[in-house]
């Protein structure tokens, strides 16, 4: 029996990383979808999973102890092309060498929203971030900005920012002026306008949880904005450049009045942005978003370098056909083995794992990364331009062994 990743169940990675980050980082990882726990449930300590990398490229990524692995989670989405992609690289090494930030802005962060105002259907205008939550935050400010008014009507993840979270240390003064709807329920968002009205600066939406929204369900939120004359916002951090590069809004031609952008943007640099109608965006003077990195010339570069990917190949499709790829792979690998009581879930372009255990999805996401192909539990699988019919073989070539190892009673070795 030859393998592609020949590691079997019970071999010890390289751990001294995961005890070193213990120490000193909270948790063992600054990102929290990226903490030994949260990767790996139940599976945390069995010092083979992997916690670390060393270097990636394409769709693999090797550990520091040097074992090699195919990822299916590309950097939770944020990479859409593929790790250490030439072109991209060589656009932000140049970048860097020209000086990365000084006390001017550079010039890029203009070419950069020229294309942005060509490639998202409501851009007019916007302003650069560094990650997802400061986006989200900075359109949520310039809706209370323009319109005068606080609350917030949201469905979806924004980041960790204090308005959009429920966590330990932040003030319910805070969380009380937000109120959530279930995802694509258009008859709760309704009664939501309706009870808050008068006080509605806006509502924020994942366009994708799960699966894509109706557009029902988006146009039952402009129409309750119209109304009321709050301010529309799609958060498509995870979505654009991704569904569409103009994300839901282009695929359902629901036109909202400020989107979030980031992730698949910049292929992994921190790069985000809030962009939008013109008249809403100039509200950005009249309060107060500002950051000193906030539109630095290497993640721009990065932008840059993206947006000539999509101009050459029609990249949407491609993250499509490879995340339906890995789905076919693992969903027909999971029927195979009626033992491993886990489903796929979702559309190919960002598809998960669901298993109503939470321990069956433990174990098989840990058979997988013993196997070399590293799952993500608890979250979306995203294809990426750089999956090839290699990495696809390899993923098939795995899983029989992946689901055998999982049998219950003694393991089998005839697979
Ligand atoms: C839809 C959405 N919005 C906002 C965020 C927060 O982005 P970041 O983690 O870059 O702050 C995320 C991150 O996963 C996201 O998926």
């Amino acid at each position: 029996m030859t393998f592609a990743f020949p590691f079997e169940p019970g071999d010890t990675g390289d751990d001294h990383w995961r005890a070193r980050a213990a120490g000193v980082i909270p948790g063992g990882s600054s990102t929290g979808s990226k903490r030994p726990d949260a990767l790996y449930g139940s599976r945390a300590t069995d010092a083979a999973m992997p916690t670390h990398y060393e270097r990636a490229e394409g769709c693999m990524l090797w550990a520091p102890d040097g074992r090699r692995f195919i990822d299916c989670s590309m950097a939770l989405g944020a990479v859409g092309i593929g790790y250490a992609d030439p072109a991209i690289t060589q656009a932000v090494q140049s970048a860097a060498a020209m000086g990365n930030v000084t006390g001017l802005p550079h010039r890029l962060e203009v070419e950069v929203a020229e294309r942005l105002v060509d490639l998202i259907p409501c851009a007019e205008e916007m302003r650069f971030l560094r990650t997802g939550a400061e986006a989200t935050a900075a359109a949520v400010r310039l809706a209370r900005t323009a319109t005068g008014k606080s609350h917030v009507i949201a469905c979806g993840y924004f980041g960790w920012l204090d308005w959009c979270s429920d966590a330990a240390g932040v003030p319910d003064a805070v969380q009380a002026d937000v109120t959530w709807v279930p995802f694509d329920d258009s008859r709760a968002l309704d009664e939501a306008a309706a009870l808050h009205g008068a006080h509605l600066a806006a509502i924020i939406l994942e366009p994708l949880v799960h699966d894509i929204a109706s557009s029902a369900w988006l146009r039952a939120a402009r129409l309750a904005c119209d109304r009321s004359g709050a301010v529309l916002i799609f958060d498509e951090i995870k979505t654009a450049f991704r569904v569409r590069t103009g994300g839901v809004q282009e695929l359902l031609d629901i036109v909202p009045d400020l989107t979030t952008l980031g992730k698949a943007m910049a292929n992994g640099y921190p790069v985000a942005a809030v962009v939008g109608r013109a008249n809403i965006m100039e509200q950005a003077t009249a309060t107060w978003i500002s950051s000193t990195a906030a539109a630095e010339s290497t993640g721009l570069a990065a932008v840059l370098a993206v947006c000539a990917w999509h101009d050459r190949v029609d990249v949407p499709e491609r993250m499509a056909q490879a995340g339906g790829t890995l789905q076919e792979i693992i969903g027909s690998a999971l029927a195979d083995a009626p033992w491993v009581e886990v489903q796929v879930k979702g559309p190919p372009i960002m598809w998960r794992l669901h298993a109503e255990l939470p321990d069956a999805l433990d174990a098989l996401v840990a058979a997988a990364a013993h196997a070399g192909v590293l799952l993500k539990r608890g979250a979306y699988q995203f294809g990426a331009v750089a999956h090839d019919q290699r990495a696809f073989d390899a993923i098939a070539q795995a899983m029989p062994a992946v689901m055998q190892s999982l049998t219950p009673g003694p393991r089998r070795t005839d697979a």
